[in-house]
């Protein structure tokens, strides 16, 4: 072998698979090809699901109506507006919420780019790190408000990102023409690093603007934003209802402008038992009552006394009790569930309608 052929590297080793073969001590290296290769494979539905999830993530984002519509609840305008309440970076977001459509387009063709590397290999560890990166400021914005801090998706995805930028992609399901580019001689591995995540960039933006068409052509569906429309709100009745369940008393959401309460076990159907409610009382005089499950994902809102408005302090999604709890801000569009009810002012109460 020529001192050029010992200096050539190998591909796997390069991805961080050990080489195989015999030396000095030939049963060690054999050892630790096997472990290596054991290692190659049980990353695999790591390095699979991760990529496939933000593929899908990246393209979700491009071709919703909502991402990019400043209108919706559900846009990155609506997100940025709710994370600046919520996150630790709150004055960095302040800072970007001019630019919120590029900030949008950059994380989506970054989820899709991060997705390509880990299902690809091609340039693996700089995509993992990506993903590590992405989910950690997901973090700090999406999942901060989210208590106890487990229950959040995107710490345990950074770690899951951190850990395969650590071991790298293996040796398993990579393409020649990506292997190949680890072999070549004639670049320094600066250059040869650079290359790769040029190709990866590259085929990035080409795999985004597939997206284009979907949305040219509104195959993604409506906007799926709500028009806010008069409350539901109860006002007194000269008799109750039979099978009226009392759940307060006027006096007491009187006094505090908004009364949290459970929905009795033994409501009859279809209100929700067991959910948190809470009833509120309206500018004019009135009250209304929501199911206080958020609607993002189940968090329970509540009472904001400042702005009159109810609000979830897992996301910062944020409702209006005088229009039908519609969404004002935050990552849902579905308002929350009205609850019908009856105002016994004769007896100071306030019923819950079956
Ligand atoms: Fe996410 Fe309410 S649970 S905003």
């Amino acid at each position: 072998m020529s001192r050029k052929d010992r200096r050539r590297p190998d591909p796997r080793s390069a991805s961080g698979h050990a080489p195989v073969g015999r030396g000095p001590s030939g049963g060690k290296l054999v050892a630790a090809a096997s472990s290596g290769g054991l290692r190659d494979t049980a990353i695999l539905p790591l390095r699979f699901f991760f990529g496939g999830t933000f593929l899908y993530a990246g393209f979700d984002k491009l071709v919703s109506p909502s991402f990019f519509d400043p209108a919706s609840a559900a846009s990155i305008q609506a997100q940025l507006i709710a994370f600046a309440r919520i996150s630790p970076l709150g004055g960095l977001i302040r800072l970007g919420q001019p630019f919120a459509t590029p900030i949008g387009l950059l994380i989506a063709i970054a989820e899709v780019a991060i997705g390509l590397g880990a299902l690809s290999g091609l340039s693996f560890r700089l995509a993992a790190a990506g993903g590590a990166l992405l989910s950690a400021l997901f973090f700090l914005t999406a999942s901060w408000s989210t208590h106890p801090f487990y229950y959040g998706p995107d710490l345990p995805y950074a770690m899951g990102w951190l850990t395969l930028a650590l071991t790298g992609p293996g040796g398993r399901f990579i393409p020649r023409s990506i292997l190949a580019l680890d072999e070549r001689t004639d670049l320094s591995p600066g250059r040869r690093d650079l290359l790769k995540a040029g190709w990866l960039a590259l085929a990035s933006v080409a795999a985004a603007s597939v997206a284009i068409p979907f949305r040219a052509s509104g195959l993604a569906g409506g906007t799926g934003d709500v028009t806010p429309s008069a409350a539901p709100s109860a006002t007194a009745q000269a008799t109750v209802p039979a099978g009226a369940i009392a759940i307060a008393a006027i006096a007491d959401v009187q006094r505090t402008g908004a009364f949290a309460f459970t929905i009795p076990f033994d409501a009859p159907a279809p209100l929700p038992a067991g959910d948190p409610g809470i009833i509120v009382r309206l500018a004019d005089g009135t009250f209304v009552a929501y199911d206080a499950v958020c609607t993002h994902a189940g968090c329970t809102v509540e009472w904001d006394r400042r702005d009159a408005i109810l609000a979830c302090p897992c996301h910062g999604a944020t409702f209006d009790p005088a229009h039908r709890a519609a969404v004002l801000g935050g990552p849902t569009d579905q308002p929350l569930a009205a609850l019908p009810l009856v105002i016994d002012e004769a007896g100071g109460r306030i019923l819950l309608r079956g």
